[in-house]
């Protein structure tokens, strides 16, 4: 039987994007890859929970602050479970079935007609041909029409394109689905009733102080030698207090950079090591986003 032209489509725009990983079916498993080929240190109960959803055909919502590592974890989860790269859609209130599913060429449409021919298959559609993971981001950040879109190809398992008279089904269980959301964020949609009782809902919170450490020396790799402990837990504990007081909250994500930043300072002025000057002049580039924190983050770094 011949291909389906689509799903040839498909292959040969998004095949050359897709890399294999290792498969990964158990949570330790799985939390020792994260750690050792994505830096990543998580929670076994989030590993734990999103497998149990995959293995139950269930979306997954990552839900919680800023830089906490949703998007990243989520990302690494998917493409373990799949063994394939998974694919990232980072929303915006103008998404919809056509930046998702597929569109069609306008010209070749107009000279051709709404046909195979003209019709660009977009990331959802390749996902579930090419039977892998889609990391939805910020999904309070899409409208209702997307999310109701989402919640029906979901549920079926399946998508329908209309317009060629179309359904392509999931055919295997590496097409699974993680959305992220920061409910805290100002100016977001609200997600439906009918949408979250349809989601695993995961919390993310801010890791320890020791988990903290343990990232920040992950991430850093070689730099790390430039930071003495005395210079990391102080850059902990201000990044902690600022969680509580500060408009801006730093997530893991500004710690690991401003430390990194902290570091290559000190290397590029000729230090052995970081001192207090450069975890400062980092400090008031990486922390301070809010004008209205001047004063606190100046408390806190001085
Ligand atoms: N658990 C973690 N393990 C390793 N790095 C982390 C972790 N959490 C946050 N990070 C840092 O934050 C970055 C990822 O943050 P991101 O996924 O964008 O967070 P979010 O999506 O929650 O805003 C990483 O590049 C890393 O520097
Ligand atoms: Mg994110």
């Amino acid at each position: 039987m011949e291909e389906d032209p689509i799903i040839k489509k498909v292959k040969e725009i998004y095949g050359p994007v897709i890399k294999s990983v290792p498969k990964i079916r158990s949570p330790d498993l799985m939390i020792k890859y994260l750690k050792e080929r994505y830096k990543l240190i998580v929670k076994p109960y989030i590993v734990y929970l999103t497998i149990a959803a995959f293995m139950n055909n269930r979306p997954v919502l990552y839900e919680g602050p800023p830089g906490t590592g949703k998007t990243e974890i989520g990302e690494a989860i998917l493409s373990l479970w799949a063994g394939r790269t998974a694919f990232v859609l980072p929303c915006s209130e103008s998404y919809d079935e056509y930046r998702v599913i597929g569109d069609f060429h306008p010209a070749m449409a107009m000279a051709k007609g709404f046909n195979e021919e003209s019709f660009i298959p977009r990331p959802l559609l390749a996902a579930l041909i090419l039977d892998t993971g889609v990391l939805i981001d910020e999904i309070r950040r899409s409208n209702e029409g997307f999310q109701n879109l989402l919640l029906d190809i979901i549920d079926k398992r399946r998508i329908i394109v209309p317009e060629l008279r179309k359904t392509y089904y999931q055919y295997s269980d590496g097409f699974q689905i993680i959305m992220t959301s920061n409910p805290l964020d100002i100016a977001q949609n609200e997600l439906s009733d009918a949408f979250m009782r349809r989601i695993i809902r995961i919390e993310f919170r801010y890791p320890t102080p020791e988990e903290e450490y343990e990232i920040i020396m992950l991430r850093l790799g070689d730099l790390s030698q430039y930071l003495t402990d005395g210079i990391i837990s102080r850059a902990i504990k201000i990044v902690g207090e600022l969680r509580r007081k500060a408009i801006y909250k730093p997530g893991t994500a500004d710690l690991v950079s401003w430390l990194t930043i902290t570091a290559i300072l000190a290397k590029t002025r000729n230090k052995s090591k970081a001192d207090i000057h450069d975890l400062l002049d980092a400090g008031r580039s990486v922390l301070l986003k809010d004008p209205e924190d001047e004063n606190i983050v100046e408390e806190l770094l001085g």
